[in-house]
C-alpha cells in the first residue's frame, strides 16, 4: 500500500488506543476514510472513540455493529461504519446507505471493511490492532500518503506518555 514503514504502537489499556485514534484525528478531514482492521474486541471501536471525541463528537459513540452505519456532528460530520454484519451479501439499499454516510461531508470510520472490499473511496489510512495477551494491543497505522504517514508518526509520538527522564515509553517505530 505504501513504500513507508507502518507505525506500530503498543498498547496498554483502552484509554491509551482511544489516545491514538485523538492523535490521528489531527490528521483527518471531511472526506477522509479510515479503515480499522482487527477481531473481535480487538479495540476498533474504542480508538473510534477517541477520534471522534477529539473531533468534536460528543456524548456516546456506540458500535453500529447492527445498524451498519451511525452519524455524528462533530466540528465535522463523522460516519462510523461496520461491515460486520454485512458479511454474506449487500442490499442495495444498504450500499445505498453507506456510500451517502462514507461522502465527502463525513470523516469516516470503516470497521470489518473487508466485506465492503471495493465498494467505499480508498482508505486515507488504514489501521490494523492485534491483540497482544490481556490489556496489551499492538496498532498499527499505514498511511496512503507517505506525506501522511510521516505526519501520522509526529502526531502520534507527540500524543505518547512518557517515562519521566523524558524517553518516550515504547514510541512509534517502523513495523514489520
Ligand atoms: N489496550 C486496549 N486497547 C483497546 N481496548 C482494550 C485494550 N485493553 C482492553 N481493551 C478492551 O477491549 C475491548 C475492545 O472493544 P471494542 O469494542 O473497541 O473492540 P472492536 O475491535 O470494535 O470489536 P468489534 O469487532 O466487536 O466491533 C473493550 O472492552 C476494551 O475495554
Ligand atoms: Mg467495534
Amino acid at each position: 500500500m505504501t513504500a513507508q514503514p507502518d507505525v506500530a504502537v503498543e498498547t496498554a489499556a483502552p484509554e491509551e488506543t482511544a489516545a491514538l485514534g485523538a492523535a490521528l484525528a489531527g490528521l483527518l478531514r471531511s472526506g477522509d476514510l479510515v479503515e480499522l482492521r482487527g477481531e473481535l474486541g480487538a479495540g476498533k471501536t474504542t480508538l473510534v472513540r477517541g477520534a471522534a471525541r477529539e473531533l468534536g463528537v460528543e456524548g456516546t459513540l456506540t458500535s453500529p455493529s447492527y445498524t451498519v452505519a451511525l452519524r455524528y456532528e462533530g466540528r465535522v460530520p463523522v460516519a462510523h461504519l461496520d461491515g460486520y454484519r454485512l458479511g454474506r451479501e449487500i442490499e442495495p439499499e444498504e450500499l445505498d446507505l453507506l456510500r451517502a454516510e462514507a461522502g465527502e461531508s463525513a470523516v469516516s470510520f470503516v470497521e470489518w471493511p473487508e466485506a465492503l472490499a471495493g465498494l467505499l473511496p480508498e482508505a486515507r489510512v488504514v489501521i490494523s490492532i492485534e491483540h497482544m495477551g490481556g490489556d496489551r494491543r499492538l496498532v498499527r497505522f499505514a498511511a496512503r500518503e507517505p506525506a501522511d504517514q510521516a505526519l501520522l508518526t509526529q502526531l502520534i509520538a507527540h500524543s505518547r506518555p512518557r517515562h519521566r527522564n523524558g524517553e518516550p515509553e515504547s514510541g512509534p517505530h517502523g513495523g514489520g
